[in-house]
């Protein structure tokens, strides 16, 4: 067996996404594990440095997980041909820039959702990288979650039949930061626009490549967009406007294979989840109906479907949750990010597939901004076919 290196230069390993998902649960899981595994039995073993702004904290992270090189001068680190692939996890609002200044030195670039604030910038960086030829890719971490997964086996075995709706509903509280015992759980960037902050642009990121894979692709959106709570209180105790939506409820047309499908959304940081689980997805079809969480979910066939009635003097006798049936796992839990990075690492090294080049990264914010036109304009709005 021989061990092949690769050389990453990790941007933005001191944020929430950066540090907890990609550097401990994938890059430094995977330096644990030996490496990821090739066909030929060699391992192909990632050999981070650390790049940011704050030299201490990232010797503090690199000291804690076993990783001997930091920096603060990313393009010292650009210019070192010893790391192929930089990634970028920084905030949405400074990928841009940084992938653009990555490209240019020649590396294989592997980033966060969203790809930039816009779809101009979004493809252009698709542009850049193929002028480039490097390999380029953008996280699709929930498409790993065993809930969608069995959904999507649901879709493609015919479970459903022609399937009529999709329904999801998105959210948690978000706490405002004004009792101390009560920290934020995001951070203030997140509701500020000019900050590339606002649910829309950071969760239908996910919704656009989730719904593309699972049942077809979005050909049209109407959406309304709110700010519920218009002022919050950031990370250092202070008051902010909060400029950005922190709620969007959209539906969304779906080229599905029987037809078009009717999706609606609910996602929401201002709501107090009374469901299974944070994201819960129900679809029904004229064979059957399925609800999904993260992790589980319960079918209902056409056969088993109870005939509940309506009677204003009794409490409802049925209960209903009884009714489905739960799916069995189908296979080991993996976390979405590590896998993203082993397709990615492999994608680099042996041109082994990967699902989302930039140009899928792009169809995600051409979502983000069809949505922002819908609800400004008040109306529906199509999405063209991109083209790069
Ligand atoms: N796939 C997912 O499920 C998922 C979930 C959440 C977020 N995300 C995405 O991940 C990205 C980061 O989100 P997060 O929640 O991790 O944010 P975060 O906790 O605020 O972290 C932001 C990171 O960006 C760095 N940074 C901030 N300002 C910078 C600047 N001017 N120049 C260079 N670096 C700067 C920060 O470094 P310092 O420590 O130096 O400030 C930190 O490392 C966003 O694009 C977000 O959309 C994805």
């Amino acid at each position: 067996m021989v061990t092949q290196r690769i050389g990453v230069i990790m941007n933005g390993v001191t944020g929430r996404m950066g540090l907890n998902q990609h550097l401990v649960r994938s890059i430094v899981a995977i330096r644990r594990q030996g490496g990821v595994p090739l066909p030929n039995g060699d391992r192909l073993v990632p050999d981070p440095i650390l790049v940011g702004r704050n030299e201490a904290t990232l010797r503090d992270i690199a000291g804690a997980h076993g990783i001997e090189r930091v920096s603060t001068d990313l393009d010292a680190c650009l210019a070192n041909p010893a790391d192929a692939v930089y990634f970028d996890a920084t905030l949405t609002s400074r990928r841009v820039d940084h992938v653009r200044r990555a490209l240019s030195a020649g590396k294989h670039v592997y980033c966060e959702k969203p790809l930039a604030p816009t779809t101009v910038d979004a493809l252009d960086l698709a542009h850049r990288a193929r002028r480039r030829g490097v390999k380029h890719g953008v996280v699709q971490d929930k498409l790993f979650l065993p809930g969608i997964r069995k959904l999507k086996r649901l879709v493609d075995g015919g479970f459903f039949g022609r399937i009529l709706s999709v329904r999801g509903e998105f959210g948690y509280w978000v706490f405002e930061g004004t009792d101390d015992d009560r920290p934020p759980q995001r951070p203030s960037w997140n509701y500020r626009k000019e900050d590339g902050g606002g649910i829309i642009l950071d969760m239908f990121a996910h919704w656009r490549y989730l719904l593309d894979h699972t049942f077809g692709e979005v050909r049209a959106v109407q959406c309304t967009g709110a700010t519920h709570i218009p002022e919050r209180v950031d990370e250092g105790g202070r008051r902010y406007a909060a400029t950005a939506d922190d709620a969007a409820y959209a539906t969304f047309l779906l080229a599905g294979i029987d037809g078009d499908i009717v999706a609606q959304f609910n996602s929401s940081w201002a709501v107090r989840v009374y469901r299974d689980d944070l994201l819960q997805i129900q679809v029904d079809g004229i064979r059957g109906s399925a609800v999904c969480g993260l992790h589980r979910c319960f079918v209902q066939p056409l056969v088993a479907t109870p005939k509940p009635f309506f009677d204003p003097e009794r409490p409802q006798p049925m209960v209903f949750d009884e009714q489905w049936q739960e799916m069995p796992d189908i296979d080991p839990v993996r976390n979405g990010y590590r896998a993203g990075w082993e397709l990615f690492l492999r994608h680099v090294v042996e041109d082994a597939p990967f699902p989302s080049p930039f140009r899928v990264g792009a169809k995600s914010i051409q979502l983000a901004e069809a949505c922002h036109q819908s609800n400004r304009e008040r109306r529906w709005v199509d999405l063209a076919v991109l083209e790069i």
